[in-house]
C-alpha cells in the first residue's frame, strides 16, 4: 500500500555514464570516474560514481555504497564498505568489507573490473544519499557518503517500502533540543526527568530501498496554511501529536505565536486540544478517543454493565470530521483487562457478547471505522491516515506487572530478536483491502520494535528526586509503551511528511 517511489524528482544528481567513461579509461585523471558493477544474473547495476569533489568524505578515505541484489528498490541491499577509495580509483581490483544491513554480517569481498559490468553509453541514475554511519557488532562506527543506484532511465522505477529499513546514527537529530518544548507531557519528558543517556535521540530511520526527505518544518507549515490537522486516538497518538507540535514550533522565530487555544497545559483529559499556529492560520489538534468506537453502558438483568459499542463510532467524530488531515490510531487499550477478557463487555445493537476475543472485537471496531470513513469523509478535502501499532518492550512482565525496559540504551540490531507483525495489524491490513477511501497507512510496528531504548522506563517522573519508596514504585511500574520526546515519534512524523509528499494532493503537491 504505502509505497514510496524512488522518484526522479528526488535526485540531487543525474549522471550520464557516457559522460564519465572517458575519464575511466585514464584512471590517473582524478577529476571524475565511474564504474559499473554488475552482480549475478539479475543485476542491478550499481554505479559507483565518484569524484574528488563530491564523493569522498573529507575526513577519511572510506566510503559506503549500497548494492542491490535485485532490481526492486525494496529488496534488501547490502552495503559495501570500501576502505580506500583512492585505491578503487586506481586499481581494477580492490578489497571491500560487505555489510549485510539486516543482520550486520560482515565479510570480505574482492571487487574487480571483471565483475563490473561496464555498459558504457547507458544512462544511469544515482542518488547521493548523504552521510551514513553503521554501528554494528564487530564493526566500528564508520562514516562515508553513499551513492545509490536507482535504475536505468529506460526502465521503470520500482516502488520502495519506506517502512522497511533500519535505524542509522544521525548526529543532526533531534529535531528540537531535549527539554526545549513546553508541550511535551511531563511523563515522557525524559530529559527533564533526568534520564542520563541521550544517545537514543540520535537515530534516523533509513529505508532500505530509497531515501526519505528530512522533515522541513517550515515547508510543512506552509503546506498546512489555513488547514486543520487532527490526531485521533489514544495516548500513543498524543505522543505523536506532541512530537509534531514541537517539531513545527521549533522552526518558528516567535514561539509565542503558537498556543493551545483553551490555554490548557495538561492534555490527558478526554476531549479536544488544539494548537494554533497563528502565522500559518492552521491548527494541529488531538482528540482523545482511545477505541475510536463508543464506550457505553447497558442495562441487563443483573444491573448496568459498562460496554464498548463495536458498531458505533465514538461521540467525538464531530470534532474532527471536517479536518484536512486526519491521523487515526487505536491499539493499546485493547490489551487492557476488560478488553482482553472480553466478558459481557462488547456490544453491538442490543446484544452484549457474553464472551468475545479482543482481536475479533478489534476487527469489528475497525470495520465500523472504515464504514464511517467511507460514508462521512470527503476524500477530495480530507486525507485519512492510520498509524499502526507501536510495539512495547516489557522485560519480565507486562505494563501492570513489573515489566521493565530500564537500562536499555541501544536499539535492537539483531533482527532475530524482533517480534512478528502484530495480529491486530494483520486485521488492519484486511480492512485496508476493503475500505474505499484512500488511506495512508503508517506501518510503524517494525521500526518501533527495534527501539527498546526509546521508552521513558523509570524516567516517567523525576526519578532521583523522589523518596526511596516512590523509586521502588517507579521501578515496578515502568513505562515501556510510550516514547521519550524528543524520540521515536519524531520519526513517525518524518514518515508522515514523506507519505504526504508522496501522495501529493492539494497543497502537498510537489
Ligand atoms: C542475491 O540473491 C540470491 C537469492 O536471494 C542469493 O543466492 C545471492 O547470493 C545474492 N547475491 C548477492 C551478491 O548478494
Ligand atoms: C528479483 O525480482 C523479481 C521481480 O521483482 C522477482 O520475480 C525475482 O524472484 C527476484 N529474484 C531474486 C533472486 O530475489
Ligand atoms: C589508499 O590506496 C593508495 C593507493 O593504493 C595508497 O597510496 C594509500 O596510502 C592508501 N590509503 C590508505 C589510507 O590506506
Ligand atoms: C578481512 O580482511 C582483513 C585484512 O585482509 C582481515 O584482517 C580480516 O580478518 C578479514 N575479515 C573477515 C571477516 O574475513
Ligand atoms: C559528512 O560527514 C563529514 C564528517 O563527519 C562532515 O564533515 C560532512 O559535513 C558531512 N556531510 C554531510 C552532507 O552531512
Ligand atoms: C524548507 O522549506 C522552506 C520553505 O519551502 C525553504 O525555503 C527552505 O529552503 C527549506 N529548507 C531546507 C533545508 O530544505
Ligand atoms: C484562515 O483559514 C480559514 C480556513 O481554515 C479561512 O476561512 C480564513 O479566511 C483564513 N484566514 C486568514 C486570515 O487567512
Ligand atoms: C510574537 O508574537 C506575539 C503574538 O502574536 C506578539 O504579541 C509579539 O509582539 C511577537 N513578538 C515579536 C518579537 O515579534
Ligand atoms: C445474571 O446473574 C446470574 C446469577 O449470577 C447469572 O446466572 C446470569 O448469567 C447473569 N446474566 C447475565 C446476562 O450476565
Ligand atoms: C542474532 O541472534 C541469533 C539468535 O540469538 C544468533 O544465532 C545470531 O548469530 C545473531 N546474529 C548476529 C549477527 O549476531
Ligand atoms: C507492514 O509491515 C510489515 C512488516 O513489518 C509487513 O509484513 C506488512 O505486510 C506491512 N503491511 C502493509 C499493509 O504494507
Amino acid at each position: 500500500m504505502m509505497e514510496f517511489l524512488c522518484s526522479i524528482m528526488n535526485l540531487k544528481k543525474i549522471v550520464a555514464i557516457s559522460d564519465h567513461f572517458p575519464n575511466c579509461a585514464s584512471p590517473r585523471k582524478k577529476v571524475v570516474s565511474g564504474f559499473v558493477v554488475g552482480f549475478v544474473s539479475f543485476f542491478v547495476f550499481l554505479f559507483i560514481l565518484f569524484s574528488n569533489s563530491s564523493f569522498k568524505n573529507p575526513d577519511s578515505d572510506k566510503l559506503f555504497i549500497l548494492r542491490f541484489n535485485n532490481s526492486t528498490c525494496s529488496s534488501s541491499p547490502t552495503a559495501i564498505f570500501i576502505e580506500n577509495s583512492t585505491q578503487l580509483e586506481q586499481s581494477p581490483k580492490i578489497s571491500a568489507k560487505v555489510t549485510d544491513f539486516k543482520d550486520t554480517h560482515v565479510k570480505n569481498e574482492t571487487l574487480s573490473a571483471s565483475t563490473m559490468n561496464n555498459k558504457a553509453g547507458e544512462v544511469a541514475i544515482g542518488q547521493e544519499i548523504g552521510n551514513v554511519s553503521v554501528k554494528s557488532d564487530g564493526l566500528d562506527q564508520e562514516h562515508g557518503k553513499i551513492f545509490q543506484m536507482l535504475g536505468n532511465l529506460g526502465s521503470s522505477f520500482e516502488a520502495c517500502d519506506i517502512f522497511d529499513g533500519r535505524w542509522v546514527r544521525d548526529d543532526t537529530k533531534p529535531y528540537y533540543p531535549a527539554g526545549s518544548c513546553p508541550y511535551v507531557d511531563k511523563d515522557v519528558n525524559c530529559y527533564l526527568n533526568r534520564r542520563p543517556d541521550d544517545e537514543f535521540v540520535k537515530w534516523r530511520w533509513q529505508p532500505f530501498g530509497c531515501e526519505i526527505p528530512s522533515l522541513n518544518a517550515t515547508d510543512f507549515l506552509e503546506r498546512l496554511r489555513g488547514k486543520k490537522m487532527v490526531f485521533v486516538g489514544d495516548s500513543l497518538n498524543r505522543n505523536m501529536w506532541e512530537s509534531l507540535v514541537c517539531i513545527l514550533r521549533h522552526s518558528l522565530k516567535n514561539k509565542t505565536t503558537v498556543y493551545e487555544i483553551s490555554g490548557r497545559g495538561d492534555f490527558k483529559k478526554r476531549g479536544i486540544y488544539a494548537f494554533r499556529f497563528e502565522d500559518y492560520n492552521c491548527t494541529v489538534d488531538f482528540v482523545s478517543s482511545p477505541f475510536l468506537v463508543r464506550e457505553s453502558s447497558f442495562k441487563g438483568e443483573n444491573g448496568s454493565l459498562e460496554t464498548l459499542r463495536l458498531d458505533l463510532m465514538d461521540r467525538t467524530t464531530s470534532m474532527y470530521q471536517d479536518a484536512d488531515i486526519l491521523i487515526f490510531n487505536t491499539g493499546h487499550w485493547w490489551t487492557h483487562e476488560k478488553t482482553s477478557r472480553g466478558e459481557n463487555y462488547y456490544q453491538e445493537g442490543n446484544h452484549v457478547y457474553p464472551r468475545l476475543k479482543a482481536l475479533d472485537a478489534y476487527t469489528r471496531a475497525l470495520s465500523t471505522w472504515a464504514k464511517w470513513v467511507d460514508q462521512n469523509i470527503d476524500n477530495r478535502k480530507t486525507q485519512v491516515i492510520f498509524r499502526g501499532y507501536s510495539l512495547t518492550h516489557f522485560r519480565g512482565g507486562q505494563w501492570n506487572s513489573g515489566g521493565q525496559c530500564h537500562t536499555e540504551t541501544e536499539p535492537i540490531f539483531n533482527t532475530s530478536y524482533l517480534t512478528n507483525y502484530p495480529s491486530k495489524m494483520r486485521a488492519f491490513d484486511n480492512v485496508l483491502r476493503v475500505i474505499k477511501t484512500p488511506v495512508i497507512y503508517l506501518n510503524i510496528s517494525r521500526l518501533t520494535d527495534y527501539r527498546k531504548d526509546g521508552h521513558p522506563s523509570i524516567y516517567r517522573s523525576k526519578y532521583k528526586s523522589v523518596p526511596l519508596k516512590q523509586q521502588t514504585y517507579a521501578e515496578h511500574s515502568q513505562d515501556c509503551s510510550h516514547w521519550c520526546l524528543p524520540g521515536v515519534p519524531d520519526s513517525w512524523n518524518e514518515l508522515l511528511y514523506a507519505s504526504l509528499l508522496e501522495v501529493g494532493r492539494g497543497s502537498w503537491k510537489r
